[in-house]
């Protein structure tokens, strides 16, 4: 990717870096370490969103965050997501990405678990000077809600359009979208979801941000505002970020329509 070539957005979900079947904060160094080196070939133009894997759906859960407000659960969550996002950062950097963290927390009002504004001038100003700035899901102030917890999922599409961006990837354990013989559906649109959708469904791991069938809502929200095209695909597969961030269609795509 060179300078001036647009903006791409790349979602590294939670259950590649992290074990999302382990105990809380289990960390999967390696992959971490293998997904920065991917990630340095091509780190113009980029944001990065991470997911919060045990970092973060479990404490959730626990302090039951989706459904009430609890100052020291939202404190513990924000604290575990951002360890995670340290870890990251910190690969990114020996991986020689100029990666600074940035914590939603810190920057985000959302209202009734969706965000409602968002800081974004450091984070333009970040890119065109080629640092990448790295996010993840949080817990973010909520008008309505006290806190609520806001998904990595959810971070994707609005940045993707509000900071003008040609591609989104979405990078997660599976192939991408599964159909009910485990084959991977090549394309979803308005047109064919309501087909789709009785294959598609949350986690089979503690996720509190709708696992499966949470990414594809957004995606297909954000197609009805963008022509923008999002691809999900496994980033637990070696070659397979930096085959997305050169440019290669993979997984499953989220489009307006078929073309
Ligand atoms: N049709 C489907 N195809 C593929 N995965 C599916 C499908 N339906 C449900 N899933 C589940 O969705 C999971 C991916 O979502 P999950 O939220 O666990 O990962 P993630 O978003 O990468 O993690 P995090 O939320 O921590 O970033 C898959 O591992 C699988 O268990
Ligand atoms: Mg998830």
């Amino acid at each position: 990717m060179k300078k001036g070539q647009g903006i791409t957005v790349l979602k590294i979900g939670g259950s590649v870096i992290t074990d999302k079947g382990k105990n809380e904060g289990a960390a999967r160094y390696e992959e971490i370490e293998r997904i920065a080196r991917e990630i340095s070939e091509f780190d113009t133009g980029l944001v990065i969103v991470h997911g919060a894997g045990s970092f973060g759906h479990p404490q959730a859960k626990r302090y039951e965050l989706n459904g009430k407000f609890d100052p020291r659960g939202s404190i513990i969550t924000h604290l575990s997501v951002k360890d995670l996002n340290k870890l990251v950062v910190s690969y990114l950097n020996d991986a020689g990405v100029n990666a600074i963290g940035i914590h939603p927390m810190n920057c985000v009002v959302s209202d009734d678990a969706r965000i409602k504004s968002m800081f974004l001038a450091h984070i333009q100003e970040m890119i065109d000077r080629g640092f990448v700035p790295v996010l993840h899901g949080d817990v973010v102030m909520d008008e309505r809600l006290g806190t609520s917890v806001l998904s990595g999922d959810q971070i994707v599409p609005y940045l993707a359009f509000k900071l003008k961006a040609e591609r989104i990837g979405i990078g997660s354990a599976a192939e991408g979208v599964l159909d009910g013989s485990g084959k991977t559906i090549g394309r979803i649109t308005p047109d064919n979801f309501d087909q789709i959708k009785q294959f598609i469904s949350g986690s089979a791991n503690t996720d509190v941000t709708g696992g499966m069938l949470g990414k594809v809502l957004e995606l297909l929200n954000l197609s009805e505002s963008s022509n923008i095209t999002s691809y999900i695909f496994n980033a637990g597969q070696a070659g397979n970020v930096s085959g997305f961030l050169s440019g290669e269609d993979i997984g499953t795509a989220i489009s307006k329509a078929e073309y």
